[in-house]
């Protein structure tokens, strides 16, 4: 049987989000950490899926992003990309797998393009991390860059207050941005940073911007899938819109079965053989 080539959605690749930020065609972006859930997410129409380290925070538990590991990640990003036809997905490189050198940088990006089958890495910093963000690119692997609130840096900021705030830091974002532009990334995720500093660089800048907590004037937006579902309830940032009160819907759910089974009602006649 052969496979009728219409039924294969035209897949996005880092240029076509490129030539979206040329024609003003806005980007959605959301997290997903494995096979299921990146399926749902691509069939509705999600451009890019994000393997985010915030899988250290919303699949196990931890406080911060720094205790996932590079294995981990790959295992996450291997479990999206069997559930992906059309969005380009792009992995985090989590913390401790490119700070060291620009070699040991190189050698997590290969490991996650080769075991995962992914499309692009993000790497969060500007100037300090360059060499590392070249050499990757030297190697033909795109790089999505990752400046305001970095996550990965939560002890050195102390805080996940808004970044950028103030005109020294403000400038050294901008010089960060047109940076990683010149250097060849073909994207740059800006989080929690003033609306108009973030629509700033998106004027500047040809390659696309994708925000969060960073306002409207940007060209895409990227939120955390089990914020925006409602499945993680105990983060309510400013920016965070809910689309849905998943935790509810499946608390309820699994209310029901427990009273079911307990009351002899599941399973019935037709659910047995
Ligand atoms: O890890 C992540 O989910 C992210 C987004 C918040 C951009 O980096």
């Amino acid at each position: 049987m052969s496979t009728n080539t219409q039924d294969i959605p035209r897949k996005v690749t880092t240029r076509r989000l490129v030539e979206m930020k040329q024609r003003g065609e806005k980007i959605s972006m959301l997290t997903s950490y494995d096979y299921s859930m990146a399926k749902i997410v691509d069939e509705a129409g999600v451009d890019c899926i994000l393997v985010g380290d915030s899988a250290s925070n919303v699949m196990a538990g931890n406080m911060t992003t720094l205790p996932i590991t590079l294995d981990q990640m790959i295992y996450h990003a291997k479990s999206v990309m069997k559930g992906v036809r059309r969005a380009l997905v792009v992995v985090d490189l989590p913390f401790g797998s490119y700070q060291g050198n620009s070699k040991e940088a190189l050698a997590s990006a290969i490991r996650i393009m080769k075991e995962s089958h992914a499309e692009a890495v993000k790497i969060e910093g500007g100037s300090e991390i360059r060499e590392s963000v070249e050499r990757i690119l030297s190697a033909g692997i795109p790089v999505m860059g990752h400046l305001g609130l970095t996550p990965q840096s939560i002890n050195k900021f102390g805080t996940y207050a808004v970044r950028a705030r103030q005109e020294e830091e403000a400038n050294k974002l901008l010089a960060d941005a047109h940076l990683l532009e010149d250097i060849g990334c073909f994207a740059i995720v800006l989080e929690k940073i003033p609306a108009d500093l973030a629509a700033r660089v998106a004027s500047e800048l040809t390659i696309p911007i994708i925000g969060i907590g960073a306002g409207s004037g940007v060209d895409g937006q990227v939120l955390v899938i089990h914020d925006m579902l409602g499945i993680n309830q105990g983060f309510s940032p400013r920016f965070l819109r809910r689309y849905a009160n998943m935790a509810d819907i499946m608390h309820d759910a699994i209310q029901h079965y427990v009273a079911d089974v307990k009351s002899a009602d599941f399973p019935n006649e037709s659910e047995q053989y």
